[in-house]
């Protein structure tokens, strides 16, 4: 699909003009027939109408490299919108990749790495395949990271800590401050990893970044990634924030180029801030719905500041996710120990109303 600059501006309009226009939008990118997919917390109003016309318009170019100079031009804007020098930023196919090496670089030859459990777990398989000893300590009661439990942890041999803020799957954040308090408390070899993939979502005041503290010297590499508020998942681009020796080591594990349609992508959403907000106005306010409605049917959720929620189906989740499955709609997988909870992706407004339609009809909760 190619769209002209007259169609950026109809998309634009139609994205702002409200749900109706918003949801048609979106569901002209879903196969026809297809399941409602509700498992991989995708931004389903993406990618950008800026980024759509950045890519289209690129689209004979797909036979030359990325320049340097492109990549730069990317590299500069994210360092200029943390108020950091370029040498602080390390971009990557997807957080994804970056993750994977920084499992490589601290888990190699037996480092070990601690890790909260449940958590995202792309990091921490790809270090227990080069090697790595995980230690992993279970969420508190509210399902948060249990950082005093995570520091009591660290001995000669931890070489990193992964504190993805907010977690996947429970949904969870912590305040930024106890973030802090917890890089600065730990011992000098120590690197913090801290995975903000899912930080534009998270309700006013409750969390915030901590990239600042990469310019401050600070043993720590936050992760962001365009898969999530910029609706991009499929043009595979994220990057990373790390102290110069730190981010320079991370790039030298990574193991792939950029990707010349997700540089070009990434730069026009970054300046799409309309696209931005309505998207967060939209998914805040779908999660509303969804945990007043589990409210509503007496079910357990962890407190969500994702584009997810995680909820106690008050029965096994191989059941729960069976019974979707049936009425179209595919859920998240399991995590244990929490074997009757699922993971929901805040799709569309119709996509969520399917999803407390088919809760309806399970009869699950009250
Ligand atoms: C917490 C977290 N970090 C990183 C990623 C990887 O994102 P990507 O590789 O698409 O940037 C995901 C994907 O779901 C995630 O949930």
């Amino acid at each position: 699909m190619t769209l002209s600059r007259r169609d950026l501006l109809a998309a634009s309009a139609a994205l702002l003009a409200g749900p109706g226009a918003l949801q048609r939008a979106a569901a002209r990118e879903q196969p026809a027939g297809g399941p409602i997919v509700l498992c991989w917390n995708e931004n389903p109003y993406g990618p950008s109408p800026a980024a759509r016309v950045a890519v289209s318009e690129s689209i004979a170019q797909g036979c030359r490299y990325p320049s340097d100079e492109e990549l730069a031009a990317l590299t500069g804007m994210l360092a200029a919108r943390e108020g950091l020098s370029a040498d602080h930023i390390v971009t990557g196919t997807g957080s994804g990749e970056l993750l994977c090496a920084l499992g490589l670089l601290y888990g190699r030859d037996g480092g070990e790495i601690i890790a909260a459990q449940p958590t995202y777990q792309e990091l921490t398989h790809y270090a227990e395949r080069a090697g790595a000893v995980l230690r992993w300590l279970p969420v508190d009661a509210q399902l948060r990271h249990d950082l005093p439990a995570m520091h009591a942890a660290v001995g000669a041999r931890t070489r990193a800590v992964y504190v993805c803020n907010p977690n996947n799957p429970t949904g969870t954040v912590l305040p930024a401050a106890q973030i802090r308090d917890f890089v600065r408390s730990l011992p000098a070899p120590v690197v913090v990893i801290v995975d903000e993939a899912y930080m534009d979502f998270v309700a006013t005041g409750a969390s915030g970044s901590v990239a600042d503290l990469a310019g401050s010297g600070a043993r720590v590499v936050v992760l962001r990634t365009f898969s999530k508020i910029h609706g991009m998942a499929g043009l595979r681009c994220g990057y990373a924030i790390a102290p110069p020796q730190i981010a320079a080591d991370l790039a030298g594990a990574r193991m792939s180029t950029a990707n010349l349609y997700a540089v070009r992508a990434a730069r026009a959403s970054l300046g799409d801030s309309q696209f931005l907000i309505a998207c967060r106005q939209r998914i805040l306010a779908s999660r509303a719905r969804i945990t007043a409605e589990l409210s509503r049917r007496k079910l357990r959720y962890a407190e969500p500041q994702g584009n997810f929620v995680f909820f106690d189906t008050g029965m096994p989740l191989e059941r729960f996710s069976a019974l979707m499955r049936e009425r179209g709609i595919l859920v998240g997988r399991l995590f244990p120990p929490f074997d009757t909870w699922c993971r929901i992706t805040i799709g569309t407004e119709p996509e969520v109303t399917a999803f407390l339609g088919a809760l309806q009809q399970i009869g699950a909760g009250a």
